[in-house]
């Protein structure tokens, strides 16, 4: 039985379900976790995650496809990508199968919660780590907690598939050398002031550059961005301070192999952005959010796609990623991987 929810109606919003996994690492070694029902988590006043920011997440989908069945997409990617995260930021790894397998166990417990086929809404499936142990000194802590909750999802940005409009942000996103390749919650908590002040000035996301020599685009708070070029290459910038986005990934290769397009990962300079015919924005929770509009300190550059609906060549991509992801189209081996 399903939960009674509209489901055409949902957001991005947090909504508690039922289950949610958790495990605990205390004298050099992960437990074996448990699911668990309580939404809560009790920690020491100075665990490592409150003082000092010791944590990263991840984000990934489960989806009903066209014959029913629960699945995901590509969980193994997260699980590599939460490693790195680990590494950069001192934190012990969770191992990768142990990840996937937590990832099934939590969405099967919480089946109810996963949105039928055909509302466009999905279940966000959120992996975590957080220093739980006490430090005061600045070091990383001796104890952690990973952890996976769920909670059904419909489109991230309002109106769902109609161009939005950003700005280009005099705020850094990243340092050359800093996290910005790792989904550290640090690099969120520092976005926060960059985002309201977008929104209160009537954007939906900042465009951010390369804080060397804010010359190149990077990315979003929350997405990776592709450009469509006058000769239908799909373009994507290349930066070491940008998130690998999954999505991204995935979308070049639909690009090159479904679409038979041309696809390049370069550095992309802020002065050609007036060429490209499409811009969107790409990741588990944007999927492909088509860009409209960019303002770049009161100038505005328009993509010939306009403010109605998506550019072809995005429309295109979007149709065979989601058709991949929702069983109606052929994916390519390894990217699914069936829960129920
Ligand atoms: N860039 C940032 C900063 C993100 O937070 C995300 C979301 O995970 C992405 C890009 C997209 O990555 P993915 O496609 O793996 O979800
Ligand atoms: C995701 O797309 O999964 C993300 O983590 C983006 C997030 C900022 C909502």
């Amino acid at each position: 039985m399903k939960q009674d929810i509209d489901w055409s109606k949902l957001g991005f919003k947090y909504h508690t379900t039922d289950i949610r996994y958790i495990s605990n690492y205390k004298n050099g070694s992960w437990d074996e976790g448990q699911l668990s029902t309580n939404s809560n988590v009790t920690i020491n006043e100075s665990a490592g995650v409150l003082q000092y920011a010791q944590t990263c997440f991840e984000g990934l989908k489960a989806y009903t496809t066209k014959d029913n069945k629960i699945v995901c997409f590509r969980p193994d990617l997260n699980a590599a990508r939460m490693e790195e995260s680990c590494k950069r930021l001192e934190m012990p790894v969770f191992n990768k199968e142990r990840f996937v397998n937590a990832v099934k166990e939590v969405v099967k417990a919480n089946a109810s919660w996963v949105p039928p086929y055909g509302y466009g809404a999905s279940l966000y499936i959120r992996p975590y780590m957080f220093a739980s142990g006490a430090v005061i000194g600045v070091k990383p802590a001796d104890e952690y907690q990973f952890r996976i909750f769920t909670t059904p999802v419909g489109p991230y940005f309002q109106g769902g598939a109609k161009p939005i409009v950003i700005r280009i942000s005099d705020f850094d996103r990243a340092a050359p050398n800093g996290t910005g390749h790792i989904k550290a919650g640090l690099n969120y908590a520092m976005s926060l002031h960059a985002i309201v002040d977008a929104h209160n000035q009537g954007f939906a996301e900042n465009m951010y550059l390369d804080s060397k020599t804010r010359t190149k685009v990077e990315e979003t708070g929350g997405a990776n961005f592709i450009f469509v070029t006058q000769d239908n290459k799909v373009i994507t910038p290349k930066s070491s301070s940008i998130l690998p986005s999954i999505t991204r990934r995935s979308l070049l290769y639909v690009a090159e192999h479904y679409l038979n397009l041309k696809v390049e990962e370069r550095e992309i300079y802020k002065e050609e952005l007036k060429d490209f015919k499409e811009c969107a924005l790409c990741g588990t929770a944007a999927v492909l959010s088509p860009v409209g509009k960019i303002n770049d300190h009161g100038k505005e550059i328009s993509f010939p796609s306009g403010m109605e609906n998506m550019g072809e060549i995005t429309k295109k991509l979007y149709d065979t990623l989601v058709g991949i992801q929702l069983g109606e189209i052929e994916a390519p081996k390894g990217w699914i991987e069936v829960i129920l």
